[in-house]
């Protein structure tokens, strides 16, 4: 099989880069190792930037976010039991999207779909050849058969465990990282959310942000141990925590309900340098990660494959300078976006090491926030997204 670009990943990255090339008329082919159902099933954020809703309608998904989403003008800090707007609107002019990654992908997925493109759904074995000369080759294993796809570049969407990254020599590569010592447990249930708009809360029994889906869908963390086994927190144990750490006129208002999903996930920062391997491109979760807490991974990986997409379509009209300039003009809006999810994580999260020193520096910063325009300005023209 031979193609113009193949694309090893169906996560977010993978189907935004195929439907931005497919538009763009460049042949792509996506190879994914899990099936379409599972990566439908993996819970993930859903606060989308101005900039990743213009590269979804440009490439014409945008319609059902559109009418399902909820574009949120602010949300709520929490701490002392007092919640602060942060009017997100009114301080940049812009907004986010609240609409979630599930439904991103799905969307994603049915268009592609409809489009024809292929995707290769479970394969096997997917690894990485050549991409130091001309003719890279993808091969994998499909019901047992080993499959060759020769291609001119590949885009390495596969995530943070993925094999594109793995496959760089480790004197090509340098990889920055930072693991917190803690974990957010999250639950998902059909009931209101607590607040029209989401609160972040730093409580000293740990953080906790309030999240939806949808004006009937809830999203709800608490921060965990990394310890904590997810089958050993029933969904009473997690309602009476996320109740103990919100004011408590917001937990009188809190309605619980069954879980549709619960789950652990840690949190870490990471960057590998740089992104371009020859033919061989990062992007998303595959280059890097960021703690949930700014909401940026999924905007990252949205503005990755918007540059790779425009980079390959001047390589196909005989420039190559945007793939040469990809890797720094990415890095430098990751970076950005690396210093704002450590801060806002760094400033919310109970970090028993730091003593009551820390706590106290927390709240300073917390205090001196909420009352400064030019703080909130700040947190606010992040929170929605820096320009491009
Ligand atoms: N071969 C083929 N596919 C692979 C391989 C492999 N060896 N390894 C991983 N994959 C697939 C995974 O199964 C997954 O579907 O690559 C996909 C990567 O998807 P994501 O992990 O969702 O990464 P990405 O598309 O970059 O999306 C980033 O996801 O984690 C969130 O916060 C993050 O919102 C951001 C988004
Ligand atoms: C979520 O809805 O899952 C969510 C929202 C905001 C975040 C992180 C996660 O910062």
């Amino acid at each position: 099989m031979r193609t113009q670009v193949a694309i090893i990943g169906a996560g977010p990255s993978g189907l935004l880069l195929g439907a931005l090339l497919s538009k763009a008329g460049i042949d792509n082919v996506i190879v994914e190792q899990r099936s379409a159902d599972y990566v439908l099933g993996r819970i993930r954020a859903g606060v989308l930037e101005q900039v990743a809703v213009d590269l979804l309608d440009e490439v014409g998904v945008g319609r059902r976010m559109h009418a399902e989403g909820l574009p949120h003008d602010g949300f709520d800090l929490c701490f002392d039991d007092q919640r602060h707007r942060i009017a997100l609107h009114e301080l940049t002019g812009k907004r986010v999207m609240v609409y979630g990654q599930t439904e991103v992908t799905r969307d994603l997925m049915d268009a592609r779909a409809a489009s024809g493109r292929p995707t290769i759904y479970e394969a096997a074995d997917v690894s990485v050849h050549d991409f130091d000369g001309k003719s890279p080759r993808v091969r994998c294993v499909l019901d047992g058969t080993a499959h060759e796809i020769e291609c001119d570049l590949i885009a390495g969407c596969d995530g943070f465990h993925g094999v594109c990254r793995a496959s760089v020599p480790k004197d090509r590569i340098t990889l920055h990282e930072k693991v917190y010592p803690f974990g957010w447990l999250g639950l998902l249930a059909d009931v209101p959310p607590v607040s029209h708009e989401l609160i972040y809360v730093n409580h000293e029994r740990g953080f906790a942000l309030c999240s939806q889906r949808s004006k009937t869908r809830s999203r709800y963390y608490v921060q965990c141990s990394l310890d904590d086994q997810v089958e050993s927190w029933s969904d009473d144990a997690f309602w009476a925590e996320l109740k103990r750490r919100l004011p408590a006129a917001t937990a009188a208002q809190l309605i619980t309900g069954p879980s549709l999903e619960k789950s652990i996930a840690p949190l870490r920062s990471f960057v590998a340098e740089p992104m371009r391997f020859g033919r061989l491109f990062l992007a998303g979760d595959a280059g890097h990660i960021v703690p949930p807490t700014g909401a940026k991974g999924l905007n990252l990986a949205a503005t990755d494959v918007g540059y790779l997409s425009q980079s390959i379509i001047e390589f196909y009209r005989g420039s190559e300078r945007g793939l040469d300039s990809y890797s720094d003009r990415c890095l430098r809006r990751i970076w950005r976006a690396e210093r704002f999810s450590w801060w806002m994580t760094s400033l919310m999260h109970k970090f028993p090491e730091t003593g009551s020193f820390g706590q106290k520096m927390q709240w300073a910063e917390l205090d001196y926030l909420v009352h400064s325009d030019a703080a909130k300005t700040a947190l606010a023209e992040n929170y929605v997204g820096l320009p491009l």
